[in-house]
């Protein structure tokens, strides 16, 4: 039988190294997290200043906090002492770490030379995460060796040595506002692992929930068809976007799938789809609508280019809706 390792993550944050690879719009905020936890952090980026512009960012997302009196001087101080950076593209020089949490782009080849190389290098007991909103924990770790995720990820790689220690860790944007994390076990995953990551999410304040290895994991599967249902009813013209956005909104969800999808970014939204559509073998409950890809081929993106489904102004204020 296989015999695990442990973690040691449930120790003194003082004591447990957080190593987060990927300084985007994920990878900072998830550093911020574990720093404020109380973790000495390393922020890992392949680009030259990439880590360096994140921790400048983090410094002044905390000075804003600060200046509202949600955090104290000493906390945001605090904060960003614990965060160091790194710029390499080699895991083999990240130092020791109790949890690493990768947040590259989403490409399963890049995840997979870095697993491998944090493996070879980081000690037994380093439970090694990954953010992925798409990819399959089984493709990444090797163990996926039949069915779809193999087909899907381009057959057999070589298996990782300690699939064990592998788990998901999919946070949401932004990961300081957003308090669910799913917590995603793959084929192999430890147990002791995903208990021990459940318990340190709810130290760092999120709610972790368990779920398996499967397209879209729980909420970015339930909410296709969400998106996609008003997308398909404002294209039949039953209803404009504002209208079915006013419904929904009233209804008791958050937000309508219109301004939704304009904030997350139409082009992103589009892309989660088009995954969960191909490894579910284009299963037509989750297939992409000609509405939402007219709009990414417009160049209506959502907020960060002021025109979507809705237009913005300069402070991101819906201007027509
Ligand atoms: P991003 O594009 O903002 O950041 C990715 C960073 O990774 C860049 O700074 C890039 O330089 C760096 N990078 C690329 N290859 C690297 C390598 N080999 N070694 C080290 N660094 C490397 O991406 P974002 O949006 O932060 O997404 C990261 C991950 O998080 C993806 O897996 C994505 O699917 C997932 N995710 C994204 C969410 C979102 O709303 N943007 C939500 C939840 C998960």
């Amino acid at each position: 039988g296989t015999t695990h390792a442990g973690t040691t993550l449930l120790g003194d944050p003082g004591g447990v190294t957080v190593a987060v690879i990927g300084a985007g719009a994920m990878g900072r905020g998830i550093a911020q997290v574990a720093a404020q936890a109380g973790h000495p952090v390393v922020l890992v980026d392949s680009q030259a200043g990439a880590a360096d512009r994140a921790r400048d960012d983090i410094a002044a997302t905390l000075a804003t906090l600060t200046a509202k009196g949600r955090v104290t001087a000493d906390e945001a101080e605090a904060t960003v002492s614990r965060l160091s950076t790194l710029t390499t593209a080699d895991m083999r020089t990240v130092p020791p770490a109790g949890l690493v949490i990768e947040a590259v782009v989403e490409h399963i080849d890049v995840k997979r030379v870095i697993f491998r190389q944090l493996e070879e290098t980081q000690p037994p007991t380093t439970v090694l995460a990954t953010n992925t909103s798409s990819l399959s924990i089984d493709a990444i770790t090797g163990e996926a060796t039949t069915g779809h995720d193999a087909a899907l990820h381009g057959g057999v790689s070589p298996a990782m040595a300690r699939p064990g220690q592998v788990l998901g860790l999919h946070f949401f944007n932004p990961p300081p506002r957003m308090r669910l994390v799913e917590v995603v076990t793959g084929r192999a995953t430890d147990p002791a692992v995903l208990d021990d990551a459940c318990a340190l999410m709810r130290r760092w304040g999120k709610t972790p929930v368990r779920c398996t290895s499967t397209p879209g994991f729980i909420v970015n599967r339930v909410a296709r068809p969400y998106y996609g249902e008003a997308q398909r009813m404002a294209a039949e013209g039953i209803a404009d976007p504002a209208t079915l956005d006013l419904a929904l909104r009233s209804a008791g969800f958050r937000m309508g799938p219109f301004e939704l999808t304009d904030l997350i970014g139409q082009d992103v939204n589009l892309a989660v789809g088009e995954s969960v559509w191909h490894q579910t073998g284009e299963d037509p409950r989750y297939a992409p609508t000609a509405y939402q890809r007219d709009l990414v081929r417009a160049g209506r993106l959502g907020r960060k280019t002021g025109h979507g489904v809705f237009r913005y102004d300069e402070s991101g204020t819906a201007v027509d809706a």
